[in-house]
């Protein structure tokens, strides 16, 4: 992809009345809205042992080429230079599925011993399918795993095998109860809701999660999968949502500010069972929260994207492998994030999705 990279200075007016990103030693990724990336999520590979429906086509997509992908190497690099030099606080490896990333257990170690700007470990965090986890989560957490969150978007077997084109529903549980088992807290559970497939899972679903003690997180579908497979005005937005969790629990919204958590977090109790647990509902289309996104995002061809969204792409492989020093990739990573937009932009007349399907940006 030939996308000019961005070491042009930043302009000299941004919209808010802030400094341009500082070029000394001790950088963080501020934008000119003043949003600080503290989370970066790290794409380790494009592909999945999945065909989600709402993420990519049946037959798959056209696979990276690996000398494309960042080596462990270049990755380590990189990941040191965001929590060592660029404020980076949380890092989350993402895919595809990063599962299917050799090596996947040394990059966590590798990321775990790395302190950030305020002395304390970096927090891990894994996004995953959860296939074959039950295998790999102790030698995750051996590693430095800190956290996980599994995606499931339904409990019902035959529609899972339809929206995921794979029969795979009883190993994804069988991971959920041993990440719980293994202590993890919270197990987090992801669930994209789509028209007329799955909205008549999200109570069964719901109460699974809460009877088991995992915290499931409904997520409004957005435009990032395969083309005009998402309408606005079809869409299953969180108001839907709650009201189906209303038949069945009792839920009480959680005060807190949610600061850069994307999901407004219930605690709910199931009046079937009894049991307590929380429910959360991520309203990414119909309530962004653009305005407090604190992240950067790296694919795994060594690419900035300042937005799940974004049209643009600061590439630092090239950089990195024609021998640019730190401070380069710094000056290049910040520029790129200095030029976030405040917002998605979904609901505007001229939105057009982004050019990579999100399996190749990381969730
Ligand atoms: N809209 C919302 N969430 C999505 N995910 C993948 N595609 C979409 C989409 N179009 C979710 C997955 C997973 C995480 C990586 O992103 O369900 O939980
Ligand atoms: Fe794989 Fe995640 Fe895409 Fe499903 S949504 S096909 S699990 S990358």
């Amino acid at each position: 992809m030939s996308i000019p990279l961005k070491l042009q200075p930043p302009p000299s007016a941004p919209a808010a009345d802030l400094p341009a990103p500082r070029v000394d030693g001790s950088r963080t990724l501020v934008d000119r809205f003043g949003r600080v990336a503290r989370d970066l999520r790290v794409s380790l590979t494009d592909r999945c042992n999945l065909r989600c429906s709402y993420c990519m086509p049946a037959e798959g997509l056209e696979w990276m080429p690996s000398a494309d992908m960042l080596n462990d190497a270049e990755i380590q690099r990189l990941i040191t230079l965001a929590v060592s030099r660029l404020g980076i606080r949380q890092i989350r490896f993402t895919g595809g599925e990063p599962l299917l990333r050799k090596n996947l257990e040394g990059i966590i170690a590798a990321t775990s011993s790395l302190v950030t700007d305020e002395g304390a470990p970096v927090r891990i965090a894994l996004t995953t399918n959860g296939i074959g986890l039950h295998h790999r989560i102790e030698g995750l957490r051996a590693a430095g795993l800190h956290r996980v969150n599994i995606s499931l978007d339904t409990i019902d077997a035959r529609r899972y095998t339809a929206m995921t084109r794979r029969d795979r529903l009883s190993g994804v549980l069988r991971s959920i109860d041993a990440c719980l088992r293994a202590g993890m807290d919270p197990v987090k559970i992801n669930a994209v809701v789509m028209p007329g497939v799955n909205e008549v899972d999200i109570v069964p679903l719901a109460s699974y999660c809460v009877n088991r003690g995992a915290q499931l997180r409904f997520i409004e579908q957005m435009p990032l999968g395969p083309r005009d497979q998402w309408r606005r005005g079809d869409m299953v937005t969180a108001r839907d949502i709650l009201a189906r969790l209303r038949t069945r629990f009792e839920m009480f919204e959680v005060g807190d500010p949610r600061g850069a958590a994307p999901a407004a977090l219930w605690n709910v109790r199931d009046t079937a069972t009894g049991v307590r647990g929380q429910l959360g509902v991520i309203a990414s289309v119909t309530r962004p929260f653009c305005g407090d996104c604190d992240r950067s995002r790296l694919t795994s061809d060594g690419t900035i994207r300042n937005c799940l969204f974004s049209r643009a792409e600061t590439p630092l492989r090239n950089l990195m492998r024609s021998g640019a020093d730190d401070d380069e990739l710094a000056r290049a990573w910040a520029s790129a994030m200095w030029e976030k937009k405040p917002g998605h932009g979904i609901d505007d007349p001229g939105f057009l999705q982004p050019d990579r399907p999100m399996s190749a940006i990381g969730g």
